[in-house]
């Protein structure tokens, strides 16, 4: 039995949301890792309280009606995109000045897709390359909603001017072509906001918030993350002899397309006990060795399972059959270019993958065999080559580990107790 550690999205978003609402947030099962951690910093430098008061346990005090404290030092992300990018829209619906930066991966990723509609709404935003990269020097005041169709599906722009429409006069729109995570949309009604979802007949998806809405600090407990217990997962499925139960993970659709992506592989994964948590459904999962058949992931899938694709593309090496990963062009854009990445270090091992523009095209049932290979600083790559690290014949070196605090960082010592124990 394993439970897997709070949900990085989750935990984001609770703290921003204890930030803005009224009265105080515990937060139970809270992300520990650096990224989450940066987020709560940043949410303090803006004049929250944070209080911990257990193991994984925080009370965060929140602004309310007060403007939030015009930061006196450079807010700093660190690795996290997901931080910049939602923070980007607090602060920019906010009378305070603020410059947002972060480590050197981060400063590379795109943030033009969270400023333009950002200055569409009013905000005032100045950086490099036409304000399309960190750092940011944003001054924020009164906005005004506006619709906005984003042309990739992604849950960081789409939260991001949701929680600037939060304090915009009038109805903020966002509409994505498919449906990402939906975490923000889920908490915002759990604080007590109202918005309207919606599915177009294109398949396209809208949400819509009225700006002005009083938010009320809750008691939350952050389901499992599921993108860490993937990891896992994968681990059980390739491992023989493995029964490995995971309790109490977050089962948010938006987030399980890999059960999809194993099912057309045809394996099947036990779910127990589904219940709810913050307005997450959550569950027992039970995996076991299955083999694996070859799969196809395209179109609307790749939203759910965009962060799970490094760990994919090692079950398609030991998959039978050739399987393809398309649509997949974000990837180029995440801690590192996770296509070139992921294709690069696995080939040393052995594997057969072939980058594509848009994803990855895998020859299955390859034997691997322990090589030097490098993390390029991404926590996903990291973990996936350790993993292949376990089902490889001989050893394996990877370089570059320290990536992994940022989402996980008990993973090292759970990957020692597996190797000691097998
Ligand atoms: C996240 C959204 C995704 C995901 C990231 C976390 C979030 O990014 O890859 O790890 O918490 O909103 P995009 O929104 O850029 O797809």
């Amino acid at each position: 039995m394993w439970r897997p550690p709070g949900d990085k999205s989750i935990t984001h978003r609770a703290v921003i949301l204890g930030l803005l609402a009224h009265g105080t947030t515990e937060i139970e099962n809270f992300l520990e890792a650096d990224d989450c951690l940066r987020t709560l910093r940043i949410a303090q430098q803006l004049g929250a309280g944070a209080e911990r008061v257990g193991e994984q346990h925080w009370r965060i005090t929140g602004r309310g009606d007060e403007t939030l404290t015009e930061p006196t030092e450079v807010l700093d992300a660190g690795n996290s995109g997901t931080t910049t990018r939602l923070m980007a829209g607090v602060l920019s619906s906010h009378p305070i000045f603020s410059v947002l930066t972060g480590d050197a991966s981060l400063r590379r990723r795109p943030m033009r897709r969270v400023v333009e509609p950002l200055q569409r709404m009013g905000a005032r935003i100045d950086g490099r390359d036409a304000a399309s990269r960190l750092p940011l020097a944003i001054r924020g005041g009164e906005l005004r909603a506006i619709k906005h169709l984003s042309p990739v599906a992604s849950a960081q722009v789409k939260s991001c001017i949701l929680l600037a429409g939060l304090n915009a006069a009038g109805v903020t729109e966002v509409t994505e072509p498919t449906l990402s995570r939906d975490h923000t949309e889920r908490m915002l009604q759990a604080f007590g906001a109202d918005l309207e979802t919606q599915i177009c007949t294109t398949g396209a998806h809208r949400v819509r918030l009225r700006g002005g809405q009083r938010l009320e600090g809750q008691r939350l407990t952050v389901p499992g993350d599921f993108s860490s217990a993937a990891f896992w997962i994968a681990a059980a499925l390739l491992l023989p002899g493995s029964d490995l139960v995971i309790e109490q993970v977050g089962v948010n659709p938006t987030r399980t397309g890999l059960l999809e992506a194993l099912a057309q592989a045809g394996a099947h994964l036990e779910w127990h006990d589904v219940s709810e948590q913050a307005g997450e459904p959550t569950s027992t999962l039970r995996v076991y060795p299955q083999p694996l058949g070859a799969m196809s992931i395209r179109g609307a899938l790749v939203p759910r399972l965009i962060d799970e694709v490094p760990i994919l593309a090692l079950l398609a090496t030991q998959a039978h059959g050739i399987s393809e990963i398309r649509d997949a062009a974000e990837l180029r854009v995440k801690e590192s270019d996770r296509i070139e990445t992921i294709a690069t270090e696995l080939r040393k091992m052995g594997a057969q993958i072939e980058p594509l523009p848009d994803g990855l095209r895998v020859q299955g049932f390859t034997p691997l065999h322990g090589a030097e290979v490098q993390s390029h600083g991404d926590h996903r790559i990291a973990m996936t080559l350790a993993v292949a690290g376990l089902i490889a014949h001989g050893e394996t070196v990877i370089h570059d580990v320290e990536c992994v605090q940022t989402s996980f960082p008990e993973f090292e010592q759970l990957l020692k107790e597996l190797v000691e124990y097998t």
